[in-house]
């Protein structure tokens, strides 16, 4: 157990009716980038405010550095930073001030706490804007804020509450970049949640995908593109003929499980289907006379992943009543 920086086992959280953390079993090393990703209302800020000692779970457990966060919610608050989705700042005050503040409220010595909160504006790029006052920041100022905040106490682990959420793609680039930087440079171990899987993928190093409170894939990145590719592929097609025509023949292909119309484009289709359908593609349709004048494979992995694992989850709220068997 005391190898793993985070690890949960049959994590649950209950509100009335609704199980918003189903059993979760989580397991994050020690210098890790871990991404907890999913839609909104996944479970994911539930799962997060029980690590740190905020929530209570309904059942199961979970350690952090190898502690009970409901049984010792202080040490935890002392060793690991935390970013909410929704940081508040004075804005009346300053980046700097802000900092300060924070500081104090963890009782550092305020020598080494102003030498650290000089290194960390730095760090996060806002030496410039650090005297001057929070309202005027930019949504991604206030996330870089939002981080410098959370290592001014220097933790163990970071955990990261939508960190990428509404800042403009430049502005995510740089906080993807800093807490990258973190893990790799400082060994900060780095629990971070998204319901954005294109953004915040590439920095993961293991991925828990999250829909209706419960995990339904966890992994490296590459592992769970891989399964899926043999799972399943999408094929745009072009084909020269009338579209009731092009329709019949590609359902009619082995293989193919789905055909439907590309939104984006009237002329292709979208066929899904196994590893099998390639090559019936490739020929069979020829073979017909029907001439192909556009084969490509659909989207890129990640898309794919996001759709089949976002889409296939999400039923909450669609009447399913217990139907959980994923
Ligand atoms: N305090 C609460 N009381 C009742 N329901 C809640 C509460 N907090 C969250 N929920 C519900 O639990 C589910 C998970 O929410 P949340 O953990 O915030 O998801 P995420 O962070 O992944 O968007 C949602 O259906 C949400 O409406
Ligand atoms: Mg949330």
């Amino acid at each position: 157990m005391a190898d793993a920086a985070i690890r949960t086992r049959g994590l649950t959280r209950r509100y009335g009716d609704l199980l918003a953390v189903d059993r979760l079993d989580l397991e994050v090393r020690p210098g890790e980038i871990f991404g907890l990703l999913g839609p909104n209302g996944a479970g994911k800020t539930t799962t997060i405010l029980m690590l740190l000692g905020l929530s209570e779970p309904t059942a199961g457990r979970a350690e952090v550095l190898g502690m009970d966060p409901t049984r010792r919610p202080l040490e935890i608050k002392r060793r690991v930073g935390y970013l909410p989705d929704d940081v508040g700042f004075y804005d009346g005050l300053t980046g700097r001030q802000n900092l300060r503040y924070t500081a104090r409220l963890n009782r550092l010595e305020p020598k080494a706490a102003e030498r650290r909160i000089g290194e960390l504006l730095e760090l996060v790029g806002l030496a410039g804007a650090a005297d001057r006052p929070v309202e005027g920041y930019s949504r991604g100022m206030r996330q870089r804020l939002g981080l410098a905040d959370t290592l001014v106490k220097d933790p163990e682990v970071a955990i990261l509450d939508e960190p990428t959420a509404s800042i403009d793609p430049t502005g995510v680039r740089e906080v993807l970049a800093l807490v990258r930087s973190l893990a790799r440079e400082r060994g900060v171990t780095v629990l971070l949640s998204s319901h954005l899987l294109h953004q915040v993928q590439q920095i993961c190093d293991r991925v828990a995908i999250f829909v209706d409170g419960r995990i339904v894939a966890q992994g490296p990145m590459a592992e769970l593109a891989e399964r899926l590719a043999s799972e399943t592929l999408t094929m745009e097609v072009g084909l020269e003929a009338e579209p009731e025509v092009a329709e019949a023949a590609l359902a009619a292909l082995p293989g193919v499980h789905g055909v439907r119309r590309d939104e984006r484009d009237e002329r292709l289709w979208l066929v899904t289907g196994d590893s099998e359908l390639r090559t019936a593609l490739a020929g069979r349709l020829a073979e017909r006379g029907l001439g192909v004048w556009h084969l490509r494979r659909a989207g890129d992995e990640l898309d794919e992943i996001y759709a089949r694992y976002f889409e296939r989850g999400s039923r909450r709220g669609r009447g399913a009543g217990d139907g959980r068997a994923a």
